[in-house]
C-alpha cells in the first residue's frame, strides 16, 4: 500500500480564472483539511511549452502563488513550490519520455485542440510530451491522488498508463496508480460568452472569464452580460439539460455559496436572470474580492513570495529526490 499523498499543479501561463479558482484552487484548500499530506505546484516547465515571454513569466509564477495562498493554501500545511526549481520532475519526465508511445501522446484531446487547423511541424515538441511531465509531476511524489478538473482527466488516465507500463516493463510495484478527483459542481466551469467552451486564461475574450485579478465592478458587469437564454430558471436540475448557459450560472454560484445546484434552483427557481445575475454577481463580489485583495498585499513583497517558494522547493526536493534515484536504479543506471 502506498502512503496518501496529494499532488496538483497550476500553469502560470497567464491570469487565473474563476474556473482555476472553483476548479482546482478552492479544492486545494479544502483537501488541507483532510489529513492528507497536500504537494502544489506551480508548473512553469508546462507554461513555456507555447512561448512565454520571460519576464511576463517571473511575474505570473510569482502572481499564480499568490492566488494560492489568497485562496487558502498555507505555506506551511502544505508544499508550494515551482517546478523548475525541483530537477526531479525534468529527470523523471526524461523517462517517462522512454516509456510512454508516441502513439498514447497523439490521442491526447488537449494536444488535438491545441494544434487544430495548425501546421504540427511548428509545434513544440514539449507540447507533444507534457502529459509525459505531468506524469512525472505527479509520481516524483508517488501521488496517490490528483484534485483537477474535468479537462485534466484524459492526462491523468496517460499517468496511470505510465505508471502501469513502468511497473510491469521493470517487474516492480513501485509507483501508485493515481486516483483523479474530479470533485463537485465546478469541475468544469464554462465560458460566460458560450456554453460549449471552457472557462480559460488562453480564450481571447475577455469577456469570457472572470479574472482573480477583476474588481467588483469588472465582475458585476462581466456577470451582467452573460449570455443566458430568455426563460426563467427551472426549479429542478432537469429543466437545465438543454441550457448549458444557465447551468453554467447555477453552478458557478452553487460553488460560490457552497451548495448543491439543486438547492440553488429550490431557493431561485421561477426567477428571471434580471434578478439571478444580480445576485450572482453580489455572491462573486463578495467572495472573490477578499481573494484579490489579499493577492495584490501579497504581491507588495515578491522577495517574500520567493522565500516561500524557496523553502517549498528545499521540502518538496527531500521528497521527489530519493524516489527518483530510486527510479535510476531500476532502470539500470
Ligand atoms: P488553464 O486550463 O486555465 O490553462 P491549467 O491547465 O493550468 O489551467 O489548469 C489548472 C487547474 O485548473 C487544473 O486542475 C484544471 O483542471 C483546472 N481548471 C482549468 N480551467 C477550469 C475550468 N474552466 N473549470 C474547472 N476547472 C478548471
Ligand atoms: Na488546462
Amino acid at each position: 500500500a502506498f502512503q496518501q499523498r496529494i499532488f496538483s499543479g497550476i500553469q502560470p501561463s497567464g491570469g487565473l480564472t474563476l474556473g482555476n479558482y472553483l476548479g482546482a484552487l478552492k479544492r486545494f484548500a479544502e483537501k488541507q483539511d483532510e489529513g492528507i499530506e497536500t504537494v502544489y505546484c506551480l508548473v512553469d516547465m508546462h507554461a513555456i511549452t507555447v512561448w512565454q515571454d520571460p519576464t511576463g513569466l517571473r511575474q505570473q509564477t510569482r502572481e499564480a502563488a499568490a492566488a494560492f495562498i489568497a485562496s487558502g493554501v498555507d505555506p506551511k500545511r502544505s508544499i508550494l513550490f515551482n517546478q523548475s526549481q525541483v530537477s526531479a520532475h525534468a529527470e523523471l519526465a526524461w523517462i517517462f519520455n522512454c516509456v510512454a508511445r508516441m502513439g498514447w501522446m497523439g490521442r491526447m484531446t488537449q494536444w488535438k485542440d491545441k494544434t487544430a487547423g495548425k501546421n504540427t511541424e511548428n509545434a513544440s515538441l514539449g507540447l507533444f510530451a507534457y502529459p509525459a511531465l505531468m506524469a512525472a509531476d505527479i509520481l516524483a511524489y508517488k501521488a496517490t491522488h490528483v484534485p483537477v478538473g474535468d479537462d485534466q482527466k484524459q492526462h491523468l488516465e496517460l499517468c496511470r498508463d505510465i505508471a502501469t507500463k513502468f511497473n510491469n516493463d521493470f517487474g516492480v510495484d513501485f509507483f501508485p496508480i493515481t486516483e483523479p478527483m474530479i470533485e463537485g459542481v465546478a469541475t468544469r466551469v464554462m465560458s460566460l460568452r458560450d456554453g460549449s467552451k471552457k472557462m480559460s486564461k488562453s480564450d481571447p475574450s475577455d469577456q469570457s472569464r472572470i479574472n482573480l485579478t477583476d474588481d467588483g465592478d469588472m465582475i458585476a458587469k462581466k456577470i451582467k452580460k452573460a449570455k443566458t437564454d430568455a426563460e426563467p430558471l427551472p426549479s429542478e436540475l432537469d429543466g437545465l439539460a438543454d441550457r448549458p448557459e444557465a447551468r453554467n450560472l447555477v453552478n458557478i454560484y452553487a460553488a460560490l455559496a457552497g451548495i448543491s445546484a439543486e438547492q440553488v434552483l429550490t431557493d431561485h427557481g421561477g426567477a428571471q436572470f434580471g434578478s439571478f445575475k444580480p445576485a450572482l454577481a453580489e455572491l462573486a463580489v463578495s467572495v472573490m474580492s477578499p481573494i484579490t485583495t489579499e493577492m495584490n498585499r501579497l504581491m507588495q513583497d515578491p522577495a517574500e513570495i520567493d522565500r516561500i517558494l524557496g523553502d517549498g522547493a528545499l521540502r518538496a526536493n527531500a521528497i521527489a529526490r530519493p524516489i527518483v534515484d530510486e527510479v535510476y536504479d531500476i532502470v539500470g543506471m
